[in-house]
């Protein structure tokens, strides 16, 4: 089935404003999605109909709530392929989900114990490592990236060996796009008896992930990225994992039993979920992957690589452009440089033509390290995206590499 995309367009208020004067083109979805009616009015709807804590009250709107946020829970864990609905914690997010697990290591590993990563993260999915590593003493090893942006497998297979404990890599590169090989990863992490943590954050707009097919131990992802709101996401962890990992906070709600000696721990999820979660995010979340499924996943993903094709192909044509993680198996980012010219000075005249990119780093230093360049603009395509506005972006580059020139 195409997708509509005139009719998908209407589901999205914020894609009718101006900004500076012009039509409004959003291509910064790699740093957040924009949101669909749908997804607003459930908000709106919460807060004005049934607004209450949850698992607490004997009162009827307290059940409500409690109904649809583990209502929630139950989508995610059909969307996913999720075996256990208590292997899915609710977090703030890709960044606290990923600092959950690194501070249940803690205690796991000792000073002869290795953990990888690979040269594609994000900083939040190095740093928690760092921090974990500074108090047990384990070691980090990298994955390195090749000159088109993708891993080294054959490093991976050289460094994996029997003290690796976990291993970390993203399932998509929110830098370059590229999408890696994170089945071959997990199977042969899995030889050495190694766990593997996948960051699906820049992933889970563009795809389904299937949890049990990929065998994965820990999974994340945050609700923003695909349609939701802010400030939501969700740790996937296998049950024997989550159940060997301490809890992260202490809190309301992640308890069994308090007594001033001694406090025993809520079961899973609640173990990990201290205090009044976000409720009405958790809801939305569940209200955005209604949305995007009735989409489809297979159409969205088709559209985007239309869309990811003809951006490619035509901003080659421009002298002096060169992108970066330029490869077959990427998402729809697209991630340049023009000879000469900062990408900041590229990213405040496309605003002023209301063409929204990230520019810099993109939280990943060590990636602009590896080619040697201060940053990249990055133009990050979505499904309401259009040829025309791709179009625009073609031209107004054209006139901000003149005039900057
Ligand atoms: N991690 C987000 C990005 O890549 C914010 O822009």
């Amino acid at each position: 089935m195409a997708l509509d995309i005139n009719k998908i367009r209407e589901d999205f208020p914020i894609l009718k404003r101006k900004v500076n004067g012009n039509d409004f083109v959003y291509f910064d979805n790699a740093a957040t999605s924009q949101k669909p009616n749908k997804v607003i009015d459930s908000i709106v709807d919460y807060y004005k109909n049934y607004n209450s804590n949850i698992h607490r009250g004997v009162h009827t709107v307290s059940q409500e709530a409690t109904d649809a946020y583990e209502g929630a829970r139950t989508k995610i864990q059909k969307h996913f392929n999720v075996k256990n609905l208590h292997e899915i914690i609710f977090t703030s997010g890709t960044t606290h989900s990923i600092n959950i697990v690194a501070n249940g290591f803690k205690d796991l590993l000792n000073k002869n114990d290795e953990i990888i990563i690979s040269g594609l993260e994000h900083h939040s999915n190095i740093v928690p490592w760092q921090m974990m590593a500074e108090t047990n003493g384990a070691k980090i090893k990298v994955i390195p990236i090749d000159k088109q942006g993708e891993l080294d497998m054959e490093v991976y297979d050289s460094i994996l060996n029997k003290n690796t404990r976990l291993v970390f890599v993203n399932h998509v590169s929110n830098a370059l796009g590229t999408i890696n090989p994170i089945k071959e990863i997990i199977e042969k992490a899995h030889k050495v008896k190694a766990a593997v943590l996948i960051d699906g954050a820049q992933a889970a707009s563009h795809f389904k992930a299937d949890f049990q097919e990929l065998d994965v131990d820990f999974y994340t992802t945050s609700a923003h990225k695909l349609c939701g709101p802010t400030g939501v996401g969700i740790l996937y962890g296998k049950e024997k994992w989550l159940n060997k990992m301490p809890p992260y906070q202490g809190g309301g709600e992640m308890i069994s039993d308090v007594t001033f000696d001694k406090t025993t721990y809520a079961d899973l999820p609640h173990k990990f979920e201290a205090g009044t979660p976000n409720v009405s995010g958790a809801i939305a979340f569940g209200v955005a992957l209604d949305y995007l499924n009735s989409l489809g996943f297979d159409n969205i993903n088709l559209y985007e690589s239309s869309l990811l094709k003809y951006a490619t192909k035509k901003l080659k044509t421009i002298s002096g452009l060169k992108i970066y993680g330029d490869n077959e198996n990427k998402t729809s980012v697209i991630s340049f440089n023009v000879d000469g010219i900062h990408a900041y000075d590229i990213g405040t005249l496309l605003d002023k033509f209301g063409i929204a990119v990230r520019t810099g780093q993109h939280c990943a230093q060590p990636i602009m390290d590896h080619f040697e360049i201060p940053g990249t603009v990055r133009v990050s395509l979505a499904f309401y995206n259009t040829k025309k506005e791709i179009d625009k972006l073609y031209n107004s580059l054209k006139q901000a590499i003149s005039m900057l020139s």
